[in-house]
């Protein structure tokens, strides 16, 4: 119980709630706790409690490193099943030199993501997504957009994440959560979208453009509401806003694979394998408009997969199970691409 607030506090929460634990540095003391299956701290408790896996990294000088009581421990450890990370060796806070040092946080980190990851597929790379709409203001309170909502992309976003990949996710205004272990550049424009994907596609190895990008923005965008009484006509002058999908199809290199989007209302597969000539993309995925309950915002999309060498279709089915489809779709051709 929580003496200021009066909140019950879980103890075990923490412990529950990790996807993985490091203890580092792991002294002496909690070493002989955690072997002993103590728990009179909130670590300790956590350690006891935790269902996902635990790294343990000793840290002590060299002497206290060597104590046999100290070696028991760990392999007591190790056959309980968590994974020991041995300590460095160099200068110790006593002034001696020897193994007890922790070792650098960068690979702990490594080991982290190994333990984490191994075994997934998309372990080790880099994905750019867009998402969502653009938003192109027309003054402070107007803009041109569309009825994206996010979820084709974002879904995709959690298939990549939950296999393994390293997940950057540009997304136009959604009213969506971020996926969990994903980077998320949140943008408005198309100008500010094209920035960013160039700059993270520089060197990821797949992108996914899913975004539903304003083909047109007004020229200018007025500073203030642009008042009704002022005028009975408005006439918006549009200018093209750039083509991300066409700027890193055209840039990408042997190893790097681009899949577009397309979204055709009249010759659906000759305008997908236009777009996959004339933006120089890998994969292109062509939604179908005459799926049931549309494709903006539902909960559910129907695809075909158009590359130079197949076509086929996919049978309707919920976006976030799609997502995962697409993930392996994508992982193929990746493999076999250059
Ligand atoms: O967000 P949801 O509600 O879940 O809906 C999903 C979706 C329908 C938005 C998605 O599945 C989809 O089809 N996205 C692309 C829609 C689209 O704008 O298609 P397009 O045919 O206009 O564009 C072709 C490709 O070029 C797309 O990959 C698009 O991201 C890209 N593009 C288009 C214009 C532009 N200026 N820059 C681009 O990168």
């Amino acid at each position: 119980m929580n003496d200021e607030t009066g909140e019950w506090n879980n103890h075990v929460e923490l412990g529950l709630w990790a996807d993985i634990m490091l203890i580092a540095p792991c002294t002496a003391n909690t070493l002989a706790k955690m072997a002993s299956g103590m728990s009179d701290n909130l670590l300790l408790a956590t350690f006891m409690s935790a269902r996902c896996p635990v790294i343990f990294s000793p840290a002590m000088d060299l002497d206290m490193f060597e104590h046999l009581g100290v070696q028991e421990n760990i392999k007591t450890l190790e056959n309980q099943g968590h994974t020991y990370l041995e300590p460095a060796s160099g200068s110790l806070a006593s002034g001696l030199v020897g193994k007890g040092r922790m070792p650098e946080p960068e690979e702990l980190f490594e080991n982290i993501s190994e333990i984490l990851y191994s075994g997934k597929k998309w372990a080790g790379k880099k994905i750019v997504i867009s998402a969502g709409p653009t938003h192109e203001a027309i003054d402070p309170v107007r803009f041109i957009g569309n009825y994206s909502s996010g979820k084709m992309g974002y879904s995709i976003a959690t298939a990549f994440a939950e296999q393994g990949a390293q997940v950057h996710l540009i997304s136009g205004p959604t009213a969506l959560d971020t996926p969990k272990g994903v980077h998320i550049y949140p943008v408005k424009s198309a100008e500010e979208m094209h920035r960013l994907v160039i700059a993270q596609f520089a060197d990821a190895d797949v992108a996914v453009m899913t975004a539903a990008v304003a083909d047109y923005r007004p020229k200018t965008s007025s500073n203030q509401k642009i008042k009704k009484e002022k005028t009975d006509r408005l006439h918006l002058e549009l200018v093209k806003n750039p083509d991300i999908l066409n700027s890193i199809g055209h840039s990408k290199k042997e190893t790097q694979f681009v899949v577009g989007f397309a979204l055709e209302t009249e010759n659906e597969l000759d305008n997908a394998k236009g777009k996959l000539e004339r933006k120089n993309a890998n994969m292109i995925v062509l939604n179908s408009v005459h799926a049931a309950n549309g494709v903006f915002g539902s909960d559910e999309n129907k695809v075909s997969i158009v590359t130079k060498k197949e076509v086929f279709d996919i049978p309707q089915m919920k976006k976030s199970k799609l997502a995962f489809t697409l993930c392996d779709i994508i992982f193929e051709k990746y493999e076999n691409h250059s």
